[in-house]
């Protein structure tokens, strides 16, 4: 059985003391209420210790945002998937369109990126999905076969285990445009579809596939009752304790 997830994303956002904050809130909220779903907050790199130190016997785990696609060295300002790892963290979002655009993160590089996340004891969540453009010219599927492609279907059936996909239309994220119900189940069950079609019907059936862009608790119950949606990585409304529990609790 695949797991639910339900995954926030704080981007650029919260100082420290923020941070700790928002942690320390969501931690006591889900000790009073537990979560029927596995909970995961992603945050800057400069919270990882602290945050996963507090969450240590918590229920919810912590991600970073990003890794360095080299192992170790002369690569001033940049943290390796070791790093990553030694702080207690248990995953990394990787491929979100926003490093793709502005930090011209390539497939080559974020392949090196996985697969140094990989080796380094990290899980991948492994963000792909279309422009606006691309899908007003129904290109969705092709972008989003070609994304798996180039990044992570030359890993092994062992390590595709440790490898979330998140289906981010770019054109919903932060928009507060939510792609309907019936169009993520759509490309989610495509997507569900190319991975047995490299891995097998059973680890298709076991990979987690998560919906992102815009979702908030009002959407998203809708969208995790479509059978190929299994929970969501949340930007904007990960920021704020009530709103990312509102969405935990689509799973109630
Ligand atoms: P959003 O961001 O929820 O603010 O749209 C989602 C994401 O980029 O992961």
């Amino acid at each position: 059985m695949r797991k639910k997830i339900v995954a926030g994303n704080w981007k650029m956002n919260k100082t420290l003391q923020e941070g700790v904050a928002l942690a320390t809130e969501l931690k006591n909220t889900l000790a009073a209420e537990k979560p029927n779903c596995e909970v995961i907050i992603g945050t800057p790199f400069i919270h990882l210790a602290t945050v996963s130190e507090l969450l240590k016997d918590s229920v919810i785990a912590v991600s970073a945002e990003n890794c360095a696609n080299k192992e170790s060295g002369a690569y001033t300002g940049e943290v390796s998937a070791a790093m990553v790892k030694s702080t207690g963290a248990e995953y990394v979002i990787l491929g979100h369109s926003e490093r793709r655009e502005y930090y011209n993160e390539t497939p080559e590089i974020l392949k090196e990126k996985v697969d140094l996340a990989l080796a380094n004891g990290l899980k991948v969540i492994f963000c792909i999905g279309e422009t606006e453009q691309e899908r007003d010219n129904n290109q969705q599927e092709a972008v989003c076969k070609a994304e798996l492609q180039g990044s992570v279907f030359h890993l092994t059936a062992e390590q595709w285990k440790n490898i979330v996909i998140a289906y981010e239309p770019i054109w919903a994220i932060g928009t507060g445009k939510t792609a309907t119900a019936e169009q993520a189940e759509e490309i989610h069950a495509y997507i569900r579809k190319c991975v047995a079609e490299v891995y097998g019907a059973q680890a298709a059936d076991d990979t987690t596939i998560l919906y992102g862009g815009s979702c908030k608790a009002s959407n998203a119950p809708e969208l995790f009752g479509k059978p190929d949606i299994d929970g969501g990585l949340i930007g904007g409304a990960s920021l704020k304790a009530p709103d990312f529990k509102g969405i935990i609790d689509a799973w109630k």
